[in-house]
């Protein structure tokens, strides 16, 4: 399991909402849904497009540069899932949101 890093404090991202945070020097789009935490790379594979900053819809966020969405459970894009963006194993200890980087990671 790769190391965990706390990223947030829980109250800090309400449901419905996302961020982009810093793991590792990495920027990572954190978001909680329901109460239930997701993170994704926080760059768009079509232009770059930062994710964090895009439009929840349940479990799918939208770019807000061009407006491909992503589903934060696999990482997949629903109109084509040959196109994903990586997914980060997420951890709630306490009231503090923790992040992995897999070692499959890359950017
Ligand atoms: S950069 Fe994300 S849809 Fe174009």
């Amino acid at each position: 399991m790769p190391k965990l890093i706390t990223v947030a404090r829980v109250e800090e991202i309400p449901p419905g909402t996302g961020r982009t945070v810093q793991v590792e020097g990495i920027r990572i789009a954190l978001y909680n849904v329901e109460g239930s935490f997701y993170a994704i790379d926080n760059t768009c594979p079509h232009a770059g497009g930062p994710l964090g900053e895009g439009h929840l819809d349940g479990c799918l966020v939208k770019c807000p540069w061009h407006g491909w969405q992503f589903d934060l459970r696999t990482g997949e894009r629903p109109e084509n899932p040959d196109i994903t963006v990586a997914c980060c194993p997420v951890q709630i200890k306490g009231n503090e949101v923790q992040v992995a980087l897999p070692d499959t990671f890359s950017i």
